[in-house]
């Protein structure tokens, strides 16, 4: 009995999501629906806990993973900084800073960058990072720095190339 109604919720949010891809930024409504299955049905693996404690030396290794692998979405400060598509992305790239993304546990943090968002842009990074670089990057989301503190990112900065007028930031 329980199953044919979850699919039926599922192919109602899903239908959602895909009208959500013509307009710009999705809706409230599609936004609120979407967040509640994510954070209820879809994203798992919400009772495991970060095995590893938040030294400084843990935060910042994380930091340092984040800042070659996700970086180039999420920006140095995981808060979009410095990403001039991060608002165009349909859906767009959220603040790992905002509550939405805050509320998530541990272990759904490490559920979401093991597997990605399917479909949106968030890669699986299974295979490509271990467990550990992935919980020592939660333990940097968890201890973010205030939006801006960390600059741009480097592919962002107008300097690619080695010009000189690496001066010129391309964010606002
Ligand atoms: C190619 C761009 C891209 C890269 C690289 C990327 N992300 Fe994302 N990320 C996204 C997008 C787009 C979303 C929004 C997904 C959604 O809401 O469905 C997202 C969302 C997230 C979320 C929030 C999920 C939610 O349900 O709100 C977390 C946490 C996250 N990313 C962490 C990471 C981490 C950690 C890395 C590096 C291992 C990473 N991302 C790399 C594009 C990216």
């Amino acid at each position: 009995m329980r199953a044919p109604r979850r699919s039926v919720i599922l192919a109602i949010l899903a239908m959602a999501s895909v009208a959500g891809c013509r307009v710009k930024t999705p809706g409230r409504f599609e936004t609120t629906a979407v967040q509640w299955t994510k954070h209820h049905v879809t994203v798992g693996n919400r009772a495991e806990r970060n095995p590893l404690p938040a030294t400084a030396e843990n935060i910042d290794d994380g930091k340092k993973t984040f800042g070659y692998y996700c970086v180039s979405c999420h920006g140095r400060d995981a808060q979009n900084t410095g990403v001039p598509f991060a608002a165009q992305i349909s859906p767009p790239i959220p603040s790992l800073a905002s509550a939405q993304v805050q509320s998530y546990s541990d272990g759904q943090l490490k559920w979401v960058i093991d597997n990605g968002i399917f479909p949106s842009g968030m890669p699986a990074s299974k295979g490509t990072l271990g467990d550990e670089e992935v919980w020592k990057m939660i333990l940097f989301i968890r201890h973010l720095p205030p939006a801006g503190s960390l600059g741009d990112p480097k592919a962002y900065s107008g300097d690619e190339y080695g010009s000189d007028d690496s001066g010129k930031s391309k964010s606002e």
